[in-house]
């Protein structure tokens, strides 16, 4: 199931990171924001429990989440991304996917993959800001799946019709959550318009 997520600020942020004249420290603090923003979409219907609680003046019932929640970047990009969902879900713990795209056959190369204890309460947010060819993506899910884990939702900030089609078809089950569904993939790979090679432009790179 794919979601779109539509709001003024996250508009207005993604405008900014787009904008090829945004240096690299802007860039890395305006992803760093737009996650906080989208990590409170994507967590709408996580399991909650019922708690009591003492207010100053009495007992009250409460609900408070009851998921054992775990980050998963993709690496490099998707380390972008951590810092500001772990603000917003500060007791989620953190595994990693490392992956490099080979640049002939665009297919991902795993190097690196670590992940916390998965149970059946674990929902697994897998990061990566591009969903290009949907290639690395699939990989991640596979990688996640073999371990274990029953819900994935995937956190990307643009995509493009044919890695959406990739993964919708590979993992019908994955809630996938962008900001941005630009016009295409060009023929070595990335998203147009697009906004770069996010990873270089995260980290200076370039
Ligand atoms: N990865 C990026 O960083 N940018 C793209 O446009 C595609 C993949």
């Amino acid at each position: 199931m794919l979601h779109i997520l539509k709001h003024p600020l996250l508009d207005s942020k993604m405008a900014i990171i787009r904008d090829k004249s945004t240096n690299t420290r802007a860039f890395s603090a305006i992803v760093d924001e737009i996650a906080m923003l989208v990590t409170y979409e994507i967590t709408e219907n996580l399991k909650t429990k019922e708690i009591e609680v003492e207010t100053p003046f009495e007992k009250v019932k409460c609900r408070t989440l009851d998921t054992n929640i775990i980050i998963v970047p993709i690496l490099r990009a998707g380390l972008g991304m951590v810092d500001g969902i772990r603000r917003i879900i500060p007791f989620a713990k953190v595994g990693h996917i490392g992956m490099y795209r080979n640049e002939n056959t665009l297919k991902p190369v795993e190097y690196y993959f670590k992940l916390p204890e998965v149970d059946d309460n674990t929902t697994v947010l897998l990061v990566d800001p591009m969903l290009a060819t949907g290639n690395s993506c699939n990989k991640g899910i596979d990688l996640l799946k073999e371990k274990g884990v029953k819900k994935i939702i995937y956190v990307g900030l643009v995509g493009c019709p044919q890695g959406i089609k990739a993964v919708e078809e590979r993992h019908p089950d994955v809630e996938i959550y962008l900001v941005a569904v630009d016009r295409e993939l060009s023929d070595i790979g990335y998203i147009l318009p697009g906004l770069g090679d996010c990873g270089d432009r995260l980290f200076g790179t370039k």
